[in-house]
């Protein structure tokens, strides 16, 4: 009815505007202006009547016939649950998830536009662990974090799967393991565990710097320090050096040109620290990846050259191409050396802490080269934990 009365005030409307009589045509326009305004009002409000109507007998409708109306149900719950809250979505709660790779490093890589965060964000530094089983370790890591902000730090632990870390509910480690799958040593697979390391880390929106350590990583400085370098530093811990021997260029396949050439060819420990823009590139990427995949193959270890030459390729600028954990390659051959029990002495801790070389930091120099060591014996804990406070600060 309201539609039909509205479409016959149009027409009269025009018809209006041939009459001669200008104060008579005025009057005229204003009368069809108001009833024109209460015919569009009524139009409105009875066609909300009929939404209203509908909606009320699909619902009758649906309860009738004992189906679930899910509108209904998904409101109810979502006051008890906050399923689409914000807190669980910067930080999920809980780190067990059934997202494949694929999945996970497609949610992982998505970047908000806006600039600006809608909540207080204290840049948080993730502590990831790629480890096999146990992290004899545990105790010393403990003893660093003790009493420190938990906003300013958070703790991922790739194990292999099947095991168990056997931590109190007290514990900074406690459910801090993420979803595994079978590392085998020196493969592709290695650096899949590292990408599922950042890309479940980067689901918490506050973490900003990401550590890889192993379980015989130990910190040779306290928190604060740790954390004051790594979220105050304008470049990334990766190691990246241009190996001449066989070893470096000889393990290059020109199988992967022309995307990458032997000049942007990188080597450097696999144990990196990445800001949050290089961490969500190097989980987004497939390209570089695919090809590390295919052609970097024993004796080429794709750990050691993939995340390197990839900055060397595009953020070469932002990259320190220095690593922030110490290790001691003086004695030659393809391990490093195992720090036991009977190396762990004051000096030879401070010895790794200053070693009186000065290491470039942002613009300037710090006499600070490493925050981290390896490789020590799980022997060297109890020496250790005896120097913490005398030595290391924590
Ligand atoms: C876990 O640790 C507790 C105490 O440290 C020990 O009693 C228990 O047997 C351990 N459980 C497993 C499965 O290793
Ligand atoms: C690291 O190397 C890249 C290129 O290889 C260079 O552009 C960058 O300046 C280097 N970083 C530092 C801190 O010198
Ligand atoms: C550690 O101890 C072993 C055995 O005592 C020794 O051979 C090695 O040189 C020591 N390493 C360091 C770095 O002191
Ligand atoms: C001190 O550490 C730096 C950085 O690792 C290293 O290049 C240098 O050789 C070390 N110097 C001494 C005297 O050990
Ligand atoms: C710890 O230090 C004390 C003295 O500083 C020493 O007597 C003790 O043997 C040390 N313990 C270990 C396990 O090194």
């Amino acid at each position: 009815m309201a539609r039909i009365r509205e479409k016959e005030e149009l027409e009269s409307w025009s018809n209006s505007s041939v009459t001669k009589d200008s104060s008579i045509s005025l009057l005229k326009l204003i009368t069809i202006l108001i009833i024109f305004v209460v015919g569009v009002v009524i139009g409105l409000s009875s066609s909300s009547h009929i939404d209203r109507y509908f909606a009320l007998r699909t619902q009758q409708f649906s309860l009738n016939n004992g189906a679930i109306d899910t509108t209904q149900q998904i409101v109810v719950n979502c006051e008890k649950e906050d399923c689409l809250s914000m807190k669980s979505f910067i930080r999920p709660r809980n780190l067990c998830h059934s997202m494949t790779d694929d999945e996970l490093f497609w949610r992982a890589s998505l970047v908000p536009q806006k600039e600006e965060f809608p909540f207080s964000r204290v840049p948080r530094v993730a502590f990831m662990f790629l480890t096999r089983g146990p992290l004899p370790m545990l105790p010393l890591w403990e003893r660093f974090f003790k009493g420190q902000n938990n906003a300013k730090f958070s703790i991922y632990v790739h194990a292999l799967p099947g095991f168990e870390l056997n931590v109190t509910s007290t514990s900074v480690f406690y459910r801090r393991q993420i979803p595994s799958q079978h590392v085998k040593w020196g493969s592709v697979s290695l650096v899949d565990a590292e990408k599922r390391l950042l890309a479940n880390a980067l689901l918490d929106f506050s973490n900003e710097r990401f550590i890889l350590l192993s379980e015989s990583c130990i910190p040779i400085y306290n928190f604060l320090t740790v954390y004051k370098y790594l979220t105050g530093s304008t470049h990334s811990f990766v190691e990246a050096y241009d190996d001449p021997s066989r070893y470096g260029r000889g393990r290059y396949s020109r199988h992967m040109l022309p995307d990458i050439k032997l000049a942007d060819w990188r080597k450097g420990s696999q144990w990196f620290e990445l800001n949050r823009a290089l961490a969500v590139k190097i989980v987004a990427d497939t390209k570089y990846y695919t090809l590390f995949k295919k052609y970097c193959r024993p004796s080429c270890y794709p750990d050691e050259h993939f995340i390197p030459t990839y900055l060397q390729l595009f953020f070469g600028s932002l990259n320190a191409n220095r690593t922030v954990t110490y290790v001691d390659w003086s004695l030659g051959g393809p391990h490093p050396a195992t720090f036991m029990a009977g190396n762990i002495t004051e000096s030879f801790m401070q010895s790794i802490r200053k070693n009186g070389t000065l290491c470039s930091y942002n613009s300037g120099n710090t006499p600070i080269c490493h925050l981290f060591a390896r490789k020590f014996d799980p022997s060297a804990l109890q020496p250790l934990l005896n120097l913490t406070s005398k030595v290391m600060g924590y």
